[in-house]
């Protein structure tokens, strides 16, 4: 097996992996250094690879089960596990009208501060995103680390903290965008759920949990709940506790949304082609 390198960036979090191709069978001991790698270092990124949807699916599989995506119009064609995140249109190939509805949801949805559903009951464990088509300008993912976020609060300001519960909605993500109710069928499928405002890793950091799917604090005035969820979205995002990857075609990038949140950068929605395919790992349970 050819060497693997680990390489933390210099941010404080987040590593690039040097010597792996994925498109060629992958050894326990090299799938062991990315794990390890991933649990380490929160984000990871391995640049250069040309895979498959099948090799992508693969790979993924082998840290969990995966999300699946139901509309197949977002779906990449055939793996219902893979979500195109992207503004071209899967059927026409062309870039899709901004006011399209489907589209700005999701745009809208991945431009803020969010952790991949945290609006499902079991939220997910980690994301896998690949870039096929870069915009020449922007488009860029940042991330933010909350559990180096968390660890730099006060002690006593962390132990308040931990008696929060927050209520997380995808129906309020969209109301606040000013979008129609899904049909109630989904809505009864996904309904509002409890998360805690800190979550605790398998290795016993402890971290925020909050984001655009944040609906409202539980047990608190709705101001006091926006005003405290957006001061500590706002301290969770400073420049220290963040990574904002510059993609370029042929990287992939693996985050731990168990204690990330993560953005899409603006970009030339309707003069540049954005095409990234993410798979999505289910978490093992409910955090309450
Ligand atoms: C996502 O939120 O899953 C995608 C992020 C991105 O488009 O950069």
């Amino acid at each position: 097996m050819a060497a693997i390198e680990v390489r933390p960036l210099d941010q404080g979090f987040g590593a690039e992996i040097l010597g792996l191709d994925l498109s060629k069978s992958l050894s326990q001991e090299a799938f062991d250094i990315w794990n390890g790698a991933f649990e380490e270092h929160t984000v990871v990124i391995l640049r250069d690879q040309d895979f498959t949807e099948a090799q992508h699916v693969a790979f993924s599989e082998k840290f969990g089960p995966l999300e699946v995506f139901t509309d197949p119009k977002d779906q990449a064609r055939g793996f219902p596990t893979i979500l195109r995140v992207s503004n071209v249109d899967r059927d026409t190939n062309e870039i899709k009208p901004v006011d399209d509805l489907g589209h700005k949801s999701f745009t809208l949805g991945t431009s803020d501060w969010h952790t991949d559903s945290s609006y499902k009951r079991v939220m997910s464990k980690a994301s896998l995103l690949y870039g096929i088509e870069i915009p020449t300008r922007g488009g860029d993912t940042a991330f933010s680390n909350t559990a180096m976020a968390f660890a730099a609060l006060p002690e006593k300001r962390r132990e308040e903290l931990k008696q929060i519960v927050v209520i997380h909605d995808f129906e309020a993500t969209r109301r606040r965008f000013g979008l129609p109710p899904r049909s109630e069928e989904i809505r009864r499928k996904v309904p509002p759920v409890p998360q805690p405002l800190v979550s605790k890793l398998p290795d016993g950091r402890e971290a925020l949990l909050m984001g655009l799917h944040a609906s409202h604090v539980e047990n608190m005035p709705r101001k006091e709940g926006d005003a405290l969820l957006s001061d500590l979205t706002a301290f969770a995002t400073q420049p220290q506790f963040c990574y904002r990857h510059k993609w370029r075609k042929g990287d992939l990038v693996m985050w731990d949304n168990r204690c990330t949140l993560h953005r899409a950068m603006p970009y030339e929605l309707e003069g540049e082609r954005r095409l990234l395919h993410r798979t999505t790992i289910a978490g093992e349970g409910p955090l309450i």
